[in-house]
């Protein structure tokens, strides 16, 4: 029996500037999305049929049939590659749903790149269209783990520049934002894009440029779920914490810090104050 594995990283957008509306809806982004260590780890082994099972502190509530992103995104690799076999999908589900950070698009990426493996089929590109078709995020989660600048509605893909060494504390206040509902709250439809990044691996000049910068998204999640204004004022009161934000369309915040011992330290912090939130330090992977 052969089973192979693979980790589905939290996806962290440190910037998100919608930068215009197409006519079917959805929106142009301009985003700075960089990953995370901390994700769901996936199982694949060969089976005759497709079957989810699901696991973790997040299980419940997770799909297990068709309307699973994990089980469209194999349907859609057995379409393009005309495969035959079916496989037996395992799903630790350690990230929090509907939170920002790519959960189901991470999910769906990773599938798509393990089953390649298991069928022994040519894995589908980023750029492939059945694979933007599963989600804006999907093709960005498959170019997972390298920072990118993404544009477009997220098909639009460009390694991001050299970044600093830092470590993140990611915070989730424990409340779902749907993402069609932020963006629903947008109070205008196009704002001005990124300016351009600094190819630095110094961190005071990064943050320089991080700090000029925007989630558009923001402001409406917070009117969805005032947790997200209370998590960043709990991280911004931490004097070690460099710079504070939400990831996509929240309720995820992110804080990032020197290094893990100061990401450690952060996340103790809040979670002796806040114990029924999700606080987990983990490296900023680059
Ligand atoms: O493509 P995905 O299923 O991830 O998108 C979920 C929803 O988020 C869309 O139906 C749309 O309302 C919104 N969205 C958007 N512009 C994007 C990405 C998502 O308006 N670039």
């Amino acid at each position: 029996m052969t089973t192979i594995k693979t980790t589905a990283p939290a996806k962290i957008n440190l910037t998100l500037h919608v930068t215009g509306q197409r006519d079917d809806g959805y929106h142009e982004l301009d985003s700075l999305v960089v990953f995370a260590e901390v994700g769901d780890n996936i199982t694949a082994t060969r089976a005759v049929d497709m079957r989810l099972t699901v696991s973790g502190p997040f299980a419940v509530g997770v799909p297990t049939d068709s309307s699973n992103l994990m089980m469209k995104a194999a349907e859609t690799l057995r379409e393009v590659r005309g495969v035959k076999m079916g496989a037996h999908l395992h799903l630790e589900k350690n990230l929090p749903h509907a939170a920002g950070i790519g959960g189901g698009s991470s999910d769906a990426a990773a599938t798509l790149k393990l089953l390649a493996e298991l069928w022994d089929v040519e894995p589908l590109g980023p750029d492939h269209p059945a694979v933007l078709a599963l989600g804006a995020d999907v093709p960005v989660c498959a170019r997972a783990p390298k920072p990118i600048r993404m544009r477009g509605i997220g098909e639009d893909l460009h390694e991001g520049p050299k970044l600093p060494r830092a470590a993140m504390v990611l915070v989730n206040p424990g409340v779902e934002v749907p993402t069609p509902q932020a963006f629903a709250g947008l109070e205008q439809r196009s704002n001005a894009p990124m300016a351009d990044m600094p190819d630095t691996y110094l961190l005071p000049e990064f943050l320089e440029w991080l700090k000029g910068q925007r989630n558009d998204l923001q402001a409406p999640a917070e009117k969805v779920a005032p947790e997200i204004t209370h998590a960043l004022k709990m991280l911004n009161q931490q004097l070690t914490v460099q710079w504070a934000g939400m990831s996509g369309s929240g309720a995820t915040c992110v804080a990032l810090v020197k290094d893990m011992g100061v990401a450690r330290q952060v996340a103790r912090a809040i979670q002796i104050r806040e114990q029924s939130w999700w606080v987990v330090p983990t490296p900023l992977l680059s």
